[in-house]
């Protein structure tokens, strides 16, 4: 059984996603496996990793320990798949936080908290999930150090094995709060835009920058030029897309791709979403599976391709 798992394998397609335990990427995993994938379900905590692929229950899909903010954890993972595998074809880069701290539990009622959201729109909604969080600056760190380094980081180290595959592909799980129209400076948006000049020390220089002026307080980060209202998310979502549009200039054997999931009900969003999990994931599932030879640099709306990251 096992010799015929190894050889399935072998020829099949390997994917692997981070933060794949509960949420979107959960069902990402689902959706890979379901079309015949070999999928490395990605957890920080191991024994969360391991339940969720016995409530997958697909005989394809394997779990592994990462913290994406932990070096020697993601060079554990490069390392356990180039001695199984030798490549990778697909990694999705989900793994994120909010980058705010809630002032409910995001597992706390969910059954009342939906019934209330039925009568909400998309507005009222996030208003909802602004009026539950809190920004610190604590916070904001960890989120950039996640969403951005964490995704970066886990990039590199797996580029060799995405190289090694015919095919590799990168999705960047990102957010429409990560494109440029969320930033109030034009200043910061040509610049976030401009990926022809833009390098990957000045974005390390604006991240830090975006920090100072977190820390110094709300009027300037507005004065600045920066997103309000979950703006250290918006920062590192956008930090994302232009790394992406970075690397996908700098790596054309490897196709590069962002994808917004939509407005989903997880524990991110304290499950204030108009779309299921599932149906989140297919959005991005969708711009995993594009055909050979497709774009790469770009921005998927749900599904759609964006004419520019504003
Ligand atoms: N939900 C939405 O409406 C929405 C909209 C736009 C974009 N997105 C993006 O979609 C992606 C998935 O979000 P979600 O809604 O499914 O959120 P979620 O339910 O909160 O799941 C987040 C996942 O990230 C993992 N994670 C956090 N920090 C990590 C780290 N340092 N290393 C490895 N894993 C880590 C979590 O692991 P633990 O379980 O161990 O905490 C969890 O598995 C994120 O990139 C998010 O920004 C979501």
């Amino acid at each position: 059984m096992e010799d015929a798992i190894s050889t399935r394998r072998n020829t099949s397609k390997i994917a692997l996603v981070t933060g794949g335990n509960r949420g979107i990427g959960l069902e990402v995993c689902r959706q890979l496996a379901g079309n015949g994938i070999t999928v490395v379900l990605t957890a920080l905590d191991e024994k969360m990793g391991l339940e969720a692929v016995e409530k997958l229950n697909f005989s394809d899909v394997i779990s592994h320990q990462l913290d994406i903010t932990d070096a020697s954890s993601i060079a554990r993972l490069a390392d356990f798949l180039k001695t199984r595998f030798g490549k990778l074809d697909i990694l999705v880069n989900n793994a994120a936080v909010g980058g705010t701290v809630y002032l409910q539990d995001p597992v706390d009622d969910p059954v009342t908290r939906e019934e209330n959201f039925n009568f909400m729109d998309r507005y009222q909604r996030l208003e909802w999930l602004w009026r539950n969080s809190r920004e610190t600056y604590d916070a904001a760190k960890e989120c950039l150090k996640t969403n951005y380094y964490g995704t970066k980081h886990a990039i590199e180290a797996l580029l060799p094995l995405l190289k090694a595959s015919s095919d590799g592909r990168i999705v960047n799980v990102s957010s429409d709060f990560g494109l440029l129209r969320c930033f109030g400076g034009e200043d910061l948006r040509q610049e976030l835009d401009d990926v022809g000049k833009l390098t990957e020390e000045r974005l390390d220089e604006l991240l830090d920058q975006f920090l100072k002026d977190f820390r110094a307080g709300n009027g300037v980060v507005e004065a600045r030029g920066w997103p309000v209202a979950f703006a250290a998310y918006k920062v590192s979502k956008a930090a994302v897309n232009a790394y992406s549009r970075i690397l996908a200039a700098k790596q054309p054997a490897v196709r590069v791709n962002c994808a917004h999931p939509g407005y989903v009900k997880t524990d991110i969003t304290l499950h204030s979403g108009l779309l299921t999990p599932e149906e989140g994931a297919r959005n991005v599932v969708k711009v995993a599976l594009l055909p050979a030879g497709g774009v790469t640099g770009a921005f998927f709306e749900e599904g759609k391709e964006l004419a520019s990251f504003v």
